[in-house]
């Protein structure tokens, strides 16, 4: 009698599962044969009744039972886990074919930008980019440039000296300084090509001069080497930073360490050459000191100016970076207000 009443029961669980087709249902059928009140777990308590002979094997139905759900259970619930892990996934799919966010990228400062321009184009010409000390002696920045102590020249350079050191050493006023190291490395190891972007300091402080700017130097040494070559150079480079417009002219000039000395002269990139406020009218910029190296200096340095020549020039970086971005004040560059920097940014093909 009681054994029916399982059978009765595994019948209607039997119908029951088959309509369990989500968690929802499959958890409420869990509640209705083995909760509290389920139908399976009262059975157990219909086992009293049942006379003792039959008891067992009314027992092992009812264990076979909360098997049997047990199992259907398990299996079902991992089944409908994974259906609904399946189409998840399947609504998430990545569309790798729409475009990515823009991520924003910083900016180069201006002085950045204009070095690495010109070290690009140095090197793509075969030069090395040398790198000498902000802290150089005396000896290297002016004794062995031609400019021995007391020489006027050295005025226009006023500059920070280190006094513990019996003014020997200062911070570099010029790249120029660098020529000397290059050529002292360098001796018998062949021709001399580099480029020497660098801070520079003097006691300057206005719009247009900062105590603290940045220059390029170059210098080339080797047999055969003439001012043709400068001005070739020199023609290329301002073309390369300014526009392939640009015409460049020497001007008789003086500079210790170069001997004919000549100052650089760029056609206004403003008007062209027609003249306008930024020429003052005479079509001209002056860019940069330029030369061939003087024999003495060679000399200095270990070279012999019979068999050795060379060209040397040097310009002021910000200056070059105020003209071709149109920077008024020299200050905004070392002045670190985003806003300034902010122009700057890359753009995506860069
Ligand atoms: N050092 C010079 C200055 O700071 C610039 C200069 C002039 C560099 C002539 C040169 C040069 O190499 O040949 O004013």
């Amino acid at each position: 009698m009681e054994n029916k009443k399982v059978l009765e029961i595994k019948e209607l669980m039997k119908n029951d599962l088959v309509d369990s087709v989500d968690m929802n249902k499959l958890n409420d059928l869990k509640v209705k044969y083995l909760g509290k009140k389920g139908l399976i777990t009262l059975l157990n308590s219909e086992i009293k009744n049942i006379p003792n002979e039959e008891k067992k094997e009314f027992g092992m139905m009812v264990n076979e039972l909360r098997n049997d759900f047990n199992n259907y259970y398990e299996n079902k619930k991992q089944e409908l886990e994974s259906a609904l892990l399946n189409e998840k996934l399947s609504k998430e799919a990545i569309d790798i074919t729409l475009p990515s966010k823009k991520i924003k990228r910083g900016s180069l400062n201006p002085m950045t930008r204009i070095t690495e321009e010109f070290e690009d184009l140095f090197v793509s010409m075969g030069y090395t980019v040398f790198e000498g000390p902000e802290l150089e002696s005396d000896e290297n920045c002016f004794q062995k440039l031609n400019l021995p102590k007391g020489h006027p020249a050295r005025d226009a350079q006023d500059t920070f000296y280190l006094k513990d050191e019996v003014e020997n050493y200062l911070l570099r006023s010029q790249t120029s300084t660098a020529q000397v190291r290059a050529m002292e490395e360098n001796i018998d190891k062949g021709p001399i090509r580099i480029v020497c972007p660098g801070k520079v300091y003097r006691r300057d402080e206005d719009a247009t001069h900062s105590h603290q700017f940045m220059q390029i130097e170059g210098l080339v040494i080797d047999k055969n080497i003439s001012m043709a070559d400068l001005k070739g150079t020199l023609e290329v480079m301002m073309k390369h930073v300014l526009g392939e417009k640009t015409e460049v002219r020497f001007r008789p000039s003086y500079f210790p360490f170069t001997e004919p000395s000549v100052e650089v002269d760029v056609t206004c990139f403003k008007c062209g050459g027609k003249g306008c406020n930024l020429c003052k009218d005479t079509g001209w910029i002056e860019v940069l000191g330029a030369g061939m190296v003087h024999p003495d200096v060679l000399t200095m340095s270990g070279y012999d100016p019979n068999v050795y020549q060379g060209f040397a020039f040097g310009t002021g970086l910000d200056r070059m970076a105020m003209f071709k971005y149109g920077i008024p004040d020299i200050r905004t560059i070392y002045g670190n207000d985003l806003r300034f920097i902010n122009q700057f940014d890359r753009k995506d093909d860069e």
